[in-house]
């Protein structure tokens, strides 16, 4: 069973993070020097990589502002990265019960350093592709009570799990959640032929430990059954209405030919 305070010091720092160099391209202070030289060379070869990242946490903030003026009260997110620029509970109303998680210890570490004593609030340990890990924990009941009916994030994580893992995902969340659940995700629909700077850029990652998977947008829609698409469908993420308003023309058209896409499910 995870126990929330299980996990190393925040000092364990000798190592680039990719949820540290995540927060550090969003502009966020809760990184490390090492991380901030990893996070140096992904911007060397992706310049356009902060915008790129924006855009994952703009979609994000989109789809918890939606879910949230939808009524959902109860959020239980995978993945989480650090809890910071935007994150669910700093964009949805007191009260509102939020359980993040990530795979990275560092990351746990520092969320708890963030959150601090936020009764609404949890950060926990968990492998998205191993759902169970949190699922089976007695933290939801914590939280939420006898009430399944959560919004669940799954957002920037597809491309970094195999296809086998994110249709457990998928299956797992179907089969724990209450009938009126809902879940947002975003996934990137990979160019055919990478050019050579996207290929040293997903090769970073593959150091960081953290490969990234490629497949196309109808795999993924194969992948998120028996979940089904809500309104407003499945977009662009500079096509939902919020992120609209934030995009530049010089984000327009960067990932070679692919992009990132986004959509709300539900049963
Ligand atoms: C792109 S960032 C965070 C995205 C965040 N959900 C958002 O929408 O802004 C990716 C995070 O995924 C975490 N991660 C990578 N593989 C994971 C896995 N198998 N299970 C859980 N977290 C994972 C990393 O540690 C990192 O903090």
């Amino acid at each position: 069973m995870i126990k929330e305070n299980d996990f190393p010091s925040i000092s364990n720092a000798d190592k680039p993070n990719a949820g540290r160099i995540y927060d550090y391209i969003l502009g966020g202070n809760h990184n490390f020097e090492i991380d901030r030289m990893a996070a140096q060379k992904v911007l060397e070869l992706l310049p356009f990589a902060p915008q790129l990242f924006r855009l994952i946490r703009w979609f994000l903030r989109e789809a918890v502002m939606r879910l949230s003026s939808q009524g959902y009260k109860h959020f239980i997110d995978f993945a989480s990265g650090l809890p910071t620029m935007d994150h669910i509970h700093e964009v949805t109303p007191k009260g509102t019960k939020v359980i993040y998680s990530d795979i990275d210890s560092v990351v746990v570490a520092y969320a708890h350093d963030i959150i601090k004593d936020n009764p609404d609030v949890k950060f926990v340990h968990c492998n998205a592709g191993v759902p169970e890990e949190l699922l089976d924990s007695d933290i939801p009941e914590q939280l939420f009570g006898n009430n399944r009916d959560a919004a669940v994030g799954f957002n920037g994580i597809a491309y970094f799990l195999p296809d086998d893992k994110v249709a457990h995902f998928m299956r797992t969340l179907y089969d724990w959640t209450g009938d009126n659940a809902k879940l947002f995700f975003c996934d990137t629909d990979a160019p055919e032929n990478p050019k050579e700077d996207l290929q040293r850029f997903l090769e970073i990652y593959k150091k960081l430990n953290q490969p990234v998977y490629s497949r196309k947008k109808e795999k993924m829609l194969e992948l998120i059954k028996p979940w089904k698409v809500d309104d407003p469908g499945i977009m662009l993420l500079e096509d939902w209405v919020d992120v609209k308003t934030k995009v530049t023309e010089e984000l327009t058209g960067k990932w070679q030919g692919g992009g990132i896409y986004g959509a709300i499910l539900k049963k």
